[in-house]
């Protein structure tokens, strides 16, 4: 037992770095998958934007699957010795969670309920980072969510107190500071029922009866003016996208299904979204952007596994569309010539190819697109290169990943798993390659879900970061997920850029370890460290200003580190 002892010694010597004192910390309660933090309608976590006081202050926030959830970390550049990020089971010895506790060399497994320490031979290694200040990327423009008809519905239930919490937690500065949220113009997959303006009277190519929005949407405007208050915020920008046309104007006459649009509603399909745009305006919740249209292959290839809400577009006709109807309409318009108009809105996969096939349908059509909007499903079978070559050819539009979700694979648990540490990491390295491959910044799909992932019309489950007890009304969890999303939108502000940061000699395409580095307005450096090894690691991270600073990080933990 001596050496266990020892080691606890050394994590007790170890520089104690200051914790903030102010921070609302993370209520951790223990669940199926790992463990989640839990807010009701008087208590939630908060972390203060840390303010970098001195110029020789080291900042690092840390999350870990032992459950550091935004744990705050400071060290100073004056310091000759590494800052120590402890994990959460070498303060609380109660908190059961499988652990790795480390003296310099050596390693010891501990796993839940196992009174003995199986002993690894394993020695940390040293990363190391460099982070080059004078090489600049892309700027980051966009975090947020979606606001679906699930989410509207979800947040109503709650009482008034605990749907505030939801809105602070993601929007407000103290939360994860999105800015942007993602909403259907008619109903999506994630709503009651497949729903769109002006389903009656039918053939009706002027819209005589969509003068008003419906009673979904002004629920939806109601609680997003209020979230705008509650998190403290000017401008919210916000996207639509529509999922499908009423039945009449779609060659099936079906919301779902093999189906396009009828040639002889192309103008009144533009006029669709020129209409919902208008209406939004003028109850003071102006659009920032809008989409082609949500998934257009789900109805042309992706019917056979696709039973929600969808309309196919082919690229080609696509093309037509939006130079003949969409794009003139919306720019000619008096009012709302200026919203943004994003192309694809589906998968990787589809990319370059798609917009090479618009161009060669109509030469001018990807003149009406300001950004190109990409959906993360397949990610993880189809590489950044795709985007990579769309950037090239297309280096002016802004790129956003527009939907992500966990759950939707057959291999998938379809609904939340409570607490999935494993989960949160997918999100990490996933949101760690796009901002390391162009993109501008992602909007996630469901804000919130209930206990099952729902609900929807389809009963199509999945997770989402923050999950809503339902049942008793009087809870909501944040996932892992939500912290690691919040590792970059909470200290990426827009206008932050990327800059260069990399792993030294990157060679090893199974190293768990990933990184990725921005300056952000005030002139800080933020970079984003994932520890994926089930090890601590140190790093020695190399900033071309600044010098060298070392860190210790614990097993299966990220970071943001701040520093200016
Ligand atoms: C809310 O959570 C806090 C922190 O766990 C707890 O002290 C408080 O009793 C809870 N309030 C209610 C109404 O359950
Ligand atoms: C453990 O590592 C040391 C070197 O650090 C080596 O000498 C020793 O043989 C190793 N022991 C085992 C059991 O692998
Ligand atoms: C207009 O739409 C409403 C539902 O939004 C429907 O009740 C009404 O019958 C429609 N009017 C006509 C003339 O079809
Ligand atoms: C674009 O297409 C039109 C006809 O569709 C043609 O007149 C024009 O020359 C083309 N422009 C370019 C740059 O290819
Ligand atoms: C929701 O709340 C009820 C009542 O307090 C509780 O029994 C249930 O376990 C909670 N659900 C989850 C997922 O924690
Ligand atoms: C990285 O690679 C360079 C050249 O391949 C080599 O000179 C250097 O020693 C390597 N550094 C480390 C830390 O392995
Ligand atoms: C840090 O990087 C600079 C180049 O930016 C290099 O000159 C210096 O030797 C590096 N320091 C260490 C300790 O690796």
């Amino acid at each position: 037992m001596i050496h266990i002892w020892h080691c606890f010694l050394f994590a007790l010597l170890a520089i104690r770095a200051g914790t903030s004192a102010q921070q609302m910390p993370c209520d951790l309660r223990e669940t199926s998958h790992g463990s989640v933090c839990v807010c009701n309608s008087t208590y939630c976590d908060y972390l203060e934007q840390p303010e970098i006081t001195d110029s020789n202050q080291i900042v690092v926030i840390s999350s870990s699957k032992d459950g550091l959830r935004f744990q705050k970390t400071t060290g100073d550049f004056a310091s000759q010795k590494p800052l120590v990020v402890e994990d959460k089971q070498s303060t609380d010895e109660n908190f059961k969670a499988e652990a790795i506790v480390v003296d310099q060399s050596r390693a010891w497994l501990q796993l839940a309920n196992i009174p003995q320490r199986l002993f690894i031979n394993a020695s940390v290694r040293t990363i190391r980072v460099v982070v080059n200040r004078e090489k600049r990327f892309q700027k980051v423009s966009n975090f947020g969510g979606a606001f679906t008809g699930t989410v509207s519905y979800l947040l109503k239930q709650l009482r008034q107190e605990l749907q505030d919490h939801v809105y602070k937690s993601y929007f407000h500065q103290d939360g994860i500071a999105y800015n942007t949220v993602r909403m259907s113009i008619g109903g999506s997959d994630f709503d009651l029922e497949p729903w769109a303006y002006n389903e009656w009277p039918r053939n009706d190519l002027q819209l005589s009866n969509f003068t008003q929005l419906d009673s979904r949407d002004l629920q939806k405007i109601e609680q997003l003016k209020r979230l705008k208050v509650v998190a403290e915020l000017d401008e919210l920008k916000i996207m639509g996208a529509a999922w499908s046309a009423p039945p009449w104007m779609k060659t099936n006459d079906r919301w779902t299904g093999f189906g396009q649009l009828k040639t002889e509603y192309y103008q009144t399909w533009a006029l669709y979204h020129l209409k919902f745009l208008e209406l939004m305006q003028a109850k003071n919740m102006p659009i920032w952007a809008i989409s082609t249209g949500n998934e257009p292959l789900n109805g042309v290839i992706g019917f056979f596994f696709v039973h929600f809400m969808s309309m196919g577009w082919t690229p080609w006709q696509q093309a037509i569309w939006l130079s003949d109807n969409l794009g003139p309409t919306i720019r000619r318009s008096s009012t709302q010539s200026k919203v943004l108009i994003f192309g694809n809105d589906d998968q990787r996969y589809t990319y370059p190819s798609w917009f090479r096939k618009m161009r060669s349908s109509r030469n001018n059509s990807l003149s009406y697109l300001d950004g190109l909007a990409v959906h993360w499903y397949w990610d993880e079978l189809v590489g950044p290169q795709l985007i990579d070559q769309a950037h090239l050819e297309m280096p002016e539009k802004l790129l956003l990943n527009t939907e992500s979700c966990i759950g939707d694979k057959p291999w998938q648990t379809h609904g939340p798993e409570l607490g999935s540490w494993q989960r949160g990491e997918s999100y990490m390295r996933a949101y760690t390659q796009d901002m390391r491959h162009h993109f501008n910044g992602w909007l996630d799909w469901n804000l919130v879900l209930d206990e099952r992932g729902g609900p929807n019309y389809v009963n199509n489950f999945v997770d989402a970061p923050v999950i809503v007890n339902a049942t008793s009304r009087r809870e909501i969890y944040k996932q892992p997920i939500f912290y690691a999303i919040g590792h970059f939108s909470k200290f990426l502000p827009a206008e932050s850029v990327r800059i260069e940061a990399r792993i030294e000699n990157e060679s090893n395409p199974f190293t768990q370890l990933s990184v990725v580095g921005f300056q952000r307005p005030d002139g800080s450096v933020a970079v984003i460290v994932y520890n994926g090894q089930n090890l601590p690691v140190d790093v020695a991270l190399n900033d071309s200003q600044r010098g060298v600073i070392g860190l210790r990080l614990p097993p299966r933990s990220w970071h943001t580190v701040l520093y200016k």
